[in-house]
């Protein structure tokens, strides 16, 4: 129950090994040759295999969990009481110290990768491809923020006309508060936090309450990187906690990642006690991520990158595709093929190699989503079966057909993928139309006509299009990732803006 996982995380992994997921068996030896999952990770690749019978073998870290700055004895008052006292001698910290405890916890990070993945495949039921990639990015969000916090958070002299000295201080705000989804456990949760850190702010941060074991020894880590003791502390729990940290004015910000309805909650909140300071929200949250193909595409590619789109993660990304949009002269024929892609999905345990989708995250989404998948059987194109004796919260990749656009308005986040089809000539009606949801976080297009990318390029309000490639898997730095409208507040993690948000600017005039 959320009350034992409050009181002491560690009956977390009686909950995980002994409920929810009973078995996660060594990875086979051998596979036949040439085998890739839809990640593309080589199955015979020896490093593959090493680093997933560690993965799956591990045993989570009891004692230091425990021993993590007292995950869950610590209240939600405390905490924001020690973080406040510490702020003053953090944000004093010169910035090039805050930022070399950033590059240490990524060492530590890549150092400890094998037990990070472990708890990730164990406790976030991720496959070994996509703990790999959480552990990187965890890693590439450390290091990308403490190369933008050296290279830019100086104070400036600005020379006027008016003869004074004016310098331009840029400086943390105080306490923020972190709030992180369990879908990426460790990669959103590091990145939040480590940010609010660099730039001189103190913070109280918050996992989900399905993954606060991974989130325990990340803060550890970062103790052991240099970070003090008071200027990151943990407080796992559920929305209660949440709502507590959020609503209390001490609070000088809130990182936030997860549901728009949430989102919206905590802006609420933040808004509700007049005399309270107006503190910046950012909003990182859902969508209804669309992939328009046109009769030019490479009907291959589309299908390869449809899968890994939808049902990745089991469908668990935020950038997932929902709604698949094709054109109606070839829409029969890739419908046939994605159909027949999608027999190839292996369904099994999260820390087989062999695994393309695991289980979804909890009994609740669980429920929701065959609830939705059993309302809408008479409209299925396709969906798979449960290999007989697979134990756990297994939802069947389903692909749904639609009649249009305007049908579908929920995220419906697990390996559920919608279709519909669009008229030739219609690129900018049909982007204008998925724009009017009014979600704007990724966007795909799939087309070999030059123009139809620039249309794209024009039209759609999302954060992130992606033209002619898969829809997940932003790179930091390189792809900053976050969207806009019902999809988030920006500036983009792991972009070139992020860090400013969470500063405070000081411009100083002295008369000389
Ligand atoms: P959620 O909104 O239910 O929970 C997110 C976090 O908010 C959790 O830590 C939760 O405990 C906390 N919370 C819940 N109620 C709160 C309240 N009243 N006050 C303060 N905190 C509260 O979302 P989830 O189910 O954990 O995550 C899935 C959602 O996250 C999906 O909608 C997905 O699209 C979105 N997401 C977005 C991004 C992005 O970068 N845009 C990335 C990952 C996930
Ligand atoms: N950053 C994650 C992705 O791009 C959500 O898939």
């Amino acid at each position: 129950s959320e009350e034992e996982i409050l009181a002491d995380p560690v009956a977390k992994i009686a909950s995980v090994g002994g409920t929810r997921h009973p078995s996660i068996p060594l990875p086979k030896d051998l596979f036949s040759p040439g085998h890739r999952n839809s990640a593309g990770i080589d199955l015979n690749d020896r490093v593959v295999l090493e680093t997933t019978r560690k993965a799956v073998t591990t045993p989570l870290a009891a004692a230091t969990l425990r021993a993590s700055d007292g995950a869950g004895t610590v209240t939600v008052d405390d905490a924001i009481t020690r973080a406040d006292a510490a702020f003053p001698a953090w944000t004093r910290t010169p910035v090039e110290d805050r930022a070399a405890c950033l590059d240490r916890l990524a060492d530590l990070i890549e150092a400890n990768r094998d037990e990070l993945m472990a708890i990730c495949v164990q406790e976030a039921f991720k496959s070994i491809p996509d703990a790999i990639g959480e552990v990187r990015e965890a890693a590439d969000f450390c290091r990308y923020y403490a190369n933008e916090a050296r290279n830019n958070l100086r104070s400036i002299e600005l020379p006027g006309p008016t003869g004074e000295r004016n310098t331009l201080h840029i400086e943390g705000r105080g306490v923020w508060a972190t709030i992180a989804p369990w879908n990426f456990p460790l990669a959103i949760f590091v990145g939040q936090t480590v940010a609010a850190l660099v730039t001189g702010n103190t913070v109280v941060a918050k996992p989900a309450p399905q993954t606060p074991l991974i989130a325990a020894r990340a803060v550890a880590l970062a103790h052991e990187a240099g970070v003090p003791r008071d200027v990151v502390i943990l407080v796992p729990g559920g929305p209660e906690v949440g709502a507590a940290l959020t609503s209390d004015p001490r609070i000088q910000g809130v990182a936030f990642t997860g549901s728009t309805a949430t989102a919206k909650r905590i802006a609420r909140t933040l808004l509700e006690d007049d005399a309270r300071a107006i503190v910046p929200l950012i909003a990182e949250t859902g969508g209804i991520n669309a992939m328009i193909v046109d009769s030019t595409a490479l009907s291959e590619q589309v299908v390869a990158d449809v899968i890994a789109s939808s049902f990745r993660s089991a469908g668990q990304r935020c950038s997932a595709l929902r709604l698949l949009l094709i054109q109606e002269d070839v829409a029969e024929h890739m419908i046939a093929m994605l159909s027949g892609a999608m027999d190839t999905l292996t369904l099994g345990d999260p820390g087989d190699p062999a695994t393309d989708v695991g289980p979804v995250i909890d009994q609740a989404a669980y429920d929701r989503l065959m609830a939705y998948r059993d309302r809408t059987r008479s409209q299925w194109v396709k969906t798979l079966n449960v290999p007989p004796g697979t134990e756990g919260l297994f939802v069947p990749p389903t692909l749904i057909r639609i009649d249009a656009i305007e049908d579908l308005n929920q995220e419906w986040f697990g390996p559920i993928l919608h279709v519909a089809t669009w008229p030739a000539g219609k690129l900018v009606e049909t982007i204008r139309r998925i724009n009017a949801k009014g979600y704007g976080l990724t966007m795909g297009l799939h087309s070999r006509i030059a123009r139809a990318a620039e249309v794209a390029e024009a039209e759609a309000a999302v954060g992130n299009l992606y033209v002619n490639r898969s829809m997940i898997g932003a790179v930091v730095g390189s792809q900053p990732f976050g969207g806009e409208r019902l999809s988030g507040t920006g500036p983009k993690a792991g972009g070139p803006h992020y860090l400013y948000r969470f500063c405070a600017e000081r411009a100083v005039s002295i008369d000389t």
